[in-house]
């Protein structure tokens, strides 16, 4: 769909299921007003698509006469539903211990060195049971539908094997059948080197790239692939070797990238034309300018970066010089973002990276669009789009990155249907 400046646009050819009026719009159209805010407007949806924004006057009368249901949302703020692209949702466990040894000085590095880290959370992982998984992720995941969120990104990553990848990208999709959610599936293949691989690194890596990813990929479980390309996880070439292997297969990639160290993790994403490249407190000019002439977004994890105490944040500046587009996300993960709230990581992204708040929202909407592959489909409220969209009692769209704990979602319509859990 092409991306238009003018949201007030109007379908002539289809009628109406539903419409709501009395709510200020945040369209999150880039390029428009602030947060492509549309006043005295009103959304109309058939099916599962967005058909219809335009003025509430032309809307209350075409309603009457098509006999359709009018909502009145009662001045609440109506914006695109949240989209959280980074997410390592599904895994057994708890690292409360690591937590606690992190507060007594033991780093991040040290720890997963000694064998403990997403190790320990891989242990957990393949003892469990793919019920026990589903239900803890569930519970993950509508902790986040009820902040507004209606696309969630869920990497594997904590299986390490084919067997246990393959029950976590499952469980995934068995989350985005349950839920009234959207889930995109990534095959994070290289995380980690599962210790009966100690003494074969490149062993590892051939059967991830090779048969894994082909047995996985051939089931449908596969919409995307990710790497942890760092000086404690896998290098440049482990990274590459991975991506090649997804790009042969048309999958398209995200890439940990600058969590820790610039090892040019950035530049080796945008050769590729990954998604995304993710974290990125260290990048330089150089890799900026990569990911901005590949249209690779930077999704920036405040919670990862918060937990672990860092001192370097993302140079936002470089990367908004350079043009990159933002995104945030809650980098769910046991370790280092034990995160359910997108708001939470709203309000971090600007606190302590410096987004302001419409970087930071469409952050969460419009970019995090881009970075999950569904810039056509979601992200904005924009005629032909999927009928995703949140209610928020709100004063303005920046109060969702100013509140601190309190969640102002009042509604959630997933879909062109309004969902119960909201
Ligand atoms: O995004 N950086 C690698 N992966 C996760 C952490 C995983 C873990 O520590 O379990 C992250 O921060
Ligand atoms: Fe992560």
């Amino acid at each position: 769909m092409q991306q238009s400046t003018d949201p007030m646009q109007q379908s002539t050819t289809r009628e109406w299921d539903r419409v709501w009026v009395n709510a200020r719009i945040a369209t999150m159209v880039a390029g428009a007003a602030p947060y492509g805010n549309l006043t005295g407007a009103a959304l109309a949806v058939r099916g599962d698509r967005i058909a219809w924004i335009g003025p509430a006057e032309q809307a209350l009368s075409r309603a009457r006469a098509l006999d359709v249901p009018v909502e009145d949302c009662r001045g609440q703020w109506m914006l695109p539903g949240l989209i959280d692209c980074h997410t390592h949702l599904i895994y057994g466990g708890s690292r409360v211990e690591e937590f606690e040894k992190r507060l007594c000085g033991i780093s991040y590095e040290e720890i997963a060195r000694a064998g403990g880290g997403i190790q320990s959370t891989v242990n957990a992982t393949r003892a469990a049971s793919a019920a026990g998984l589903l239900a803890s992720a569930m519970g993950r995941a509508q902790r986040l539908m009820a902040e507004g969120v209606t696309t969630i990104e869920v990497k594997s990553g904590y299986g390490l094997n084919l067997a246990v990848e393959r029950i976590l990208l499952e469980v995934a999709r068995e989350l985005g059948r349950r839920l009234p959610v959207s889930v995109r599936t990534t095959y994070l293949g290289l995380h980690d080197l599962p210790t009966e691989f100690a003494a074969d690194r490149a062993g590892f890596v051939e059967q991830v790239a090779g048969p894994w990813l082909e047995a996985l990929a051939d089931a449908g479980l596969v919409d995307a692939v990710d790497a942890f390309c760092e000086n404690i996880a896998f290098t440049l070439a482990e990274t590459e070797r991975f991506l090649a292997a997804a790009q042969t297969r048309g999958l398209p990639a995200h890439v940990h990238a600058g969590q820790l160290s610039d090892m040019g993790a950035a530049e080796l994403a945008a050769r590729y034309r990954a998604l995304s490249a993710d974290h990125l407190e260290f990048v330089g000019a150089s890799g900026a300018r990569a990911l901005a002439a590949s249209g690779t977004v930077a999704v920036l994890l405040p919670g990862a970066f918060f937990m672990l105490r860092q001192t370097t944040p993302p140079p936002v500046n470089v990367l908004r010089a350079a043009g990159v587009s933002l995104a945030v996300a809650t980098d769910c993960n046991p370790g280092t973002s034990p995160c359910t709230s997108l708001l939470l990581a709203l309000n971090m992204a600007c606190t302590l990276f410096g987004l302001t708040p419409e970087e930071a929202i469409a952050g969460v909407t419009r970019n995090a669009a881009r970075a999950v592959g569904l810039e056509t489909l979601v992200g904005t409220l924009e005629v032909g789009k999927r009928a995703d969209f949140a209610f928020y009692q709100i004063d303005r769209p920046a109060e969702l990155c100013y509140n601190l704990g309190a969640n102002p979602c009042v509604g959630v319509v997933f879909g062109g249907v309004a969902r119960a859990t909201a």
